[in-house]
């Protein structure tokens, strides 16, 4: 049975911040940014913004009351959880009207936490080949003003629905992974913003991709001739290219010009949006999708959350694919963003809404919002 991605949506705050406008805020050259990082723009969630109200705003761009009905699982992987004990995806039952006999859940691990949904997602659907899944990443990525991560920073949420006979990207159910305990990225729960070893996390990210791309090798024969494309975990768009460049003059220079285009492809939406955390891979997705992917291309997807644990599997772009993805509305939705500037960005950085807050929908810009905290319990409405 053919199993995969049978349609994704995503969503991104309507704010974003200009990198250059930041490099010059911060002091810094602004190469060091647009090239030495590989970013253009950052995305700003406003404050009634969060890992829920974004996860509601993706899937809902692609959900159908027929998709609804055939849900069986519903997974969000995030690391930007708003409890700690009741899981993000409870939270969208009712915000995208879905019925009751579905099992969900929320997964956590660093990036890696949609992948971790997807792979659940295939087996389950292999189990119940009538039923779908609906497996949402979503994240706001933070580390602090004028820390060396804050250019790395960004938000959103990629919304995927698995089901057999996939229409965008079947999966292999070839896939090799693996785990390590490693100290390269951490958020304990007392902080909303992200602690990293910045250099260390880069060498770790490389290293895994160099181990799973020999083991990929290894267990199935494989060469770097059977794929044309290699999307990678994005969170900022040079760290990709630092994988890439491993392979430089160990594979044909026709076939590394191939990836190095194909990969200028997958990052052109993640240097406008930044990182997503476990949707950044997924967004890179939709962007080759979107900007330069061929039907019946066999693509090699690595994946890499922090902490730490790398997955690289592959998949085969259907053909029509690009007839199911809403192309002009994602460009629109990136296009229409309005700018803010570094001052705004910095006094919006410190609100954070406390018990008995009650937001104005009037000054909401965004389908699905945070409405009230009461008796501290988050309160979440959709805009008439
Ligand atoms: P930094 O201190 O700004 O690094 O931190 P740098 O000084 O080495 O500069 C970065 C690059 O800019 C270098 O290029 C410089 O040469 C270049 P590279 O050697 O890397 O190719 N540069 C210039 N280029 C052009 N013109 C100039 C110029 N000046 C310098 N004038 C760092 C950068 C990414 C470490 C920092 O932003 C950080 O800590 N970010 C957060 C951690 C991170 O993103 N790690 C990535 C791997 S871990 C991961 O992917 C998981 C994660 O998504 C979390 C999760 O799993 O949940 C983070």
């Amino acid at each position: 049975m053919d199993i995969g991605i049978d349609k994704i949506g995503v969503y991104v705050p309507k704010n974003y911040i200009d990198i250059v406008e930041l490099a010059k805020a911060r002091n810094v050259d602004p190469n060091k940014f647009t090239i030495g990082i590989g970013q253009d723009k950052q995305a700003v969630p406003q404050p009634y913004e969060d890992a829920v109200t974004m996860a509601a705003n993706s899937a809902d761009s692609i959900l159908t009351a027929e998709d609804k009905q055939a849900l069986g699982l519903l997974i969000v992987g995030t690391e930007s959880s708003i409890d700690e004990s009741k899981s993000s995806a409870a939270f969208l039952m009712d915000l995208l009207d879905l019925p009751e006999d579905i099992r969900s859940f929320e997964i956590k691990q660093a990036c890696y936490g949609a992948t971790a949904g997807l792979q659940t997602a295939v087996d389950f659907v292999s189990q119940n080949p009538d039923k779908k899944a609906l497996v949402i990443a979503s994240d706001i990525a933070r580390y602090g003003i004028k820390t060396p991560g804050e250019v790395t920073q960004g938000a959103g949420s990629v919304a995927m629905i698995v089901s057999q006979n996939p229409r965008v990207l079947k999966l292999t159910r070839k896939s090799v992974y693996m785990t390590r305990n490693v100290g390269d990225f951490w958020r304990p729960t007392f902080s909303k913003t992200a602690f990293a070893r910045g250099k260390f996390s880069n060498e770790v990210y490389v290293d895994f991709f160099n181990t799973l791309w020999k083991k990929y090798q290894e267990k199935y024969s494989a060469t770097i001739d059977d794929f044309s494309t290699l999307l990678f975990h994005i969170p900022y768009t040079k760290m990709g290219t630092k994988a890439l460049r491993t392979l430089e003059g160990k594979i044909p220079d026709t076939k590394y010009a191939e990836l190095t285009e194909h990969y200028q492809a997958s990052i052109k939406f993640s240097r406008e949006v930044g990182n997503l955390y476990t949707g950044s891979l997924y967004l890179g997705l939709l962007s080759y999708l979107t900007n330069a992917a061929q039907s019946n291309e066999e693509l090699l997807l690595f994946s890499y959350g922090s902490g730490a644990v790398g997955e690289l599997y592959s998949g085969e772009i259907q053909a029509g694919f690009d007839t199911i993805i809403d192309q002009n509305s994602i460009l629109k939705m990136l296009d229409n963003r309005q700018k803010m500037s570094i001052a705004d960005y910095e006094k919006m950085y410190q609100i954070e809404y406390q018990n008995g807050t009650i937001v104005d929908p009037q000054a909401v810009n965004s389908k699905f919002y945070l409405s009230e905290i009461k008796e501290n319990e988050r309160l979440y409405k959709k805009l008439k």
